[in-house]
């Protein structure tokens, strides 16, 4: 059987049984196994990492292991096992479900949609578009963190309702690129999700990309124009990536002529550790120039950036624009109500002490259960903020401080009230512009927050990284 075949019954079978086809990566490692190809020569070809492209071939033979009801399928035996189930399963059920006749394949035509984008004919597509249904083919999420369920897409219609619509705005407005940045647990790809959901109709291609996948910005960029090759400019192929330049102008003029809706998210693992924060990591330093690219270029495609750390990108006219994720506040007691805690009047307590975070309140309303027994009262009577499983988390966000920031978050957390940044006291160790630098990069992590007083602005930072501060920060010291 030729491997085309092949991997169409395959897909078909997959979305019979689990109602989802192959993405598109899945796609290419099925078939690139099929031909042989090992998973080295894969992720080259991808442009993918060589541990993401092994992890979602694994996921993929124990999701065939499900289906099929195999053991133990791997790269070397998929062909055979493949065949022979799809040979067996032909010759049981005769020749209404597929039909192969040489290389031509004709499968439940309803099951698959035509990769034909909506706009073929009308290069210009926008308004006139907004109601169609863009076919599945042009939107791929595939590596859009799998967090999403019926009760927390509720929940979050009503208690991200103000940042949901902040967004859509900016997306009516032809923003160019909108930043979502917040600590870690805050929300950023949840939001991000249900964002999709309802704006999906506005764009022509919706195609979420984890960074941290990609070997470098070029590696990620072929991936997309790879992906958008597949459904638009059948008769024209990909030219020939020679450079970074010519790559980030074949990207572009897909950006220009479809209205692209692009998710990079986690990128702050573009940025350094030990650096301030928003420093490019040497062999990520073409990031930046794309992102300035798309910025300052005309286009009519958005970049959403979701990540822990602000990138530092320059534009005029509101091209550019950043939603800072706060505190769920009140609305996160729907938290503490699924977790069946009990001392409803203390809930609001918690949530503040836990900065309205949904990761990190989940995971102390766990804490609350194990320790005690779900009654919050005697959970809050703990001398110190108990952090728990939240400190390795917090560990992974102070590892990337850098010196400076470190001394300056110490000294914050050693203030009983927020710090006034123009009146330091004549024994402080850094200068003045050090302290302001200090802080300036904690802001862009999120770690400071800014509050407005009569007299000014003044420096603060939350219950949770006040503590973990004294912890990690002290015993260095
Ligand atoms: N608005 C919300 N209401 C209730 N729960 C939420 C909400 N937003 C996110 N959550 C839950 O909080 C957890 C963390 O969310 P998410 O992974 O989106 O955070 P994140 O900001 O993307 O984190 P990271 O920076 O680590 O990627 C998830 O389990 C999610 O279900
Ligand atoms: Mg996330």
């Amino acid at each position: 059987m030729d491997v085309q075949t092949l991997v169409e019954l395959t897909d078909n079978l997959l979305f019979t049984k689990t109602g989802k086809h192959l993405d598109s990566l899945q796609r290419v490692i099925l078939q690139s196994t099929l031909e042989g190809k090992k998973y080295p020569e894969i992720a080259e070809n991808s442009h993918c990492k060589y541990n993401h492209v092994k992890r979602v071939g694994s996921e993929l033979w124990q999701l065939l292991e499900d289906v099929l009801k195999e053991d133990d399928i791997k790269q070397s035996n998929v062909r055979s096992i493949l065949e022979n189930f799809h040979f067996s399963h032909i010759s049981n059920t005769g020749n209404d479900f597929v039909n192969i006749n040489s290389n031509h394949i004709n499968i439940c035509p309803e099951n698959r949609q035509s990769p034909t984008p909506k706009n073929k004919s009308s290069p210009t597509p926008t308004n006139q578009n907004l109601n169609d249904t863009n076919p599945e083919n042009n939107y791929d999420l595939s590596e859009a963190p799998d967090l999403y369920c019926l009760c927390v897409r509720e929940a979050l219609q009503s208690n991200r309702h103000t940042e949901l619509t902040t967004l859509k705005q900016w997306i009516e407005n032809h923003t160019r690129i909108i930043t979502i940045l917040g600590l870690t647990g805050i929300g950023k790809s949840t939001l991000t999700v249900e964002l999709i959901q309802q704006i999906k109709d506005k764009f022509d291609y919706i195609i979420w990309r984890n960074i941290d996948n990609y070997p470098s910005c070029e590696s990620l960029q072929t991936n997309i124009i790879q992906f958008l090759s597949q459904t638009d400019f059948p008769s024209q192929k990909p030219e020939k990536l020679a450079n970074s330049q010519s790559i980030n102008n074949q990207l572009i003029d897909y950006l220009r002529k479809y209205r692209c809706l692009l998710i990079f998210d986690n990128l702050q693992e573009i940025f350094a550790s030990g650096k301030l924060a928003g420093t490019y990591l040497e062999e990520h330093e073409n990031y930046g120039k794309f992102f300035q690219q798309i910025a300052t270029s005309s286009h009519k495609s958005c970049l959403l950036l979701l990540s822990q750390e602000q990138p530092k990108i320059t534009s005029g006219n509101n091209h550019c624009q950043t939603l800072k994720l706060d505190s769920l506040g009140k609305s996160a007691t729907a938290i503490l109500e699924s977790k069946k805690l009990t001392d409803e009047d203390k809930w609001l307590d918690l949530i503040n002490l836990y900065n309205g975070n949904p990761l990190w309140l989940n995971i102390i309303a766990d804490a609350v259960e194990d320790l005690c027994d779900r009654n919050v009262a005697q959970f809050l009577s703990c001398k110190n903020l108990y952090l728990g499983d939240l400190e390795p988390i917090l560990e992974r966000n102070f590892q990337r401080l850098s010196e400076l920031e470190k001394q300056v978050i110490l000294w914050i957390a050693n203030q009983e009230t927020a710090v006034d940044i123009s009146n330091i006291p004549p024994d402080f160790p850094l200068s003045h512009s050090d302290l302001w630098k200090g802080i300036q990069s904690l802001k862009r992590r999120c770690l400071v927050e800014k509050v407005m007083e009569i007299e000014g602005s003044f420096f603060t930072i939350q219950p949770v990284v006040k503590s973990f501060s004294k912890i990690l920060l002290a015993s260095e010291q």
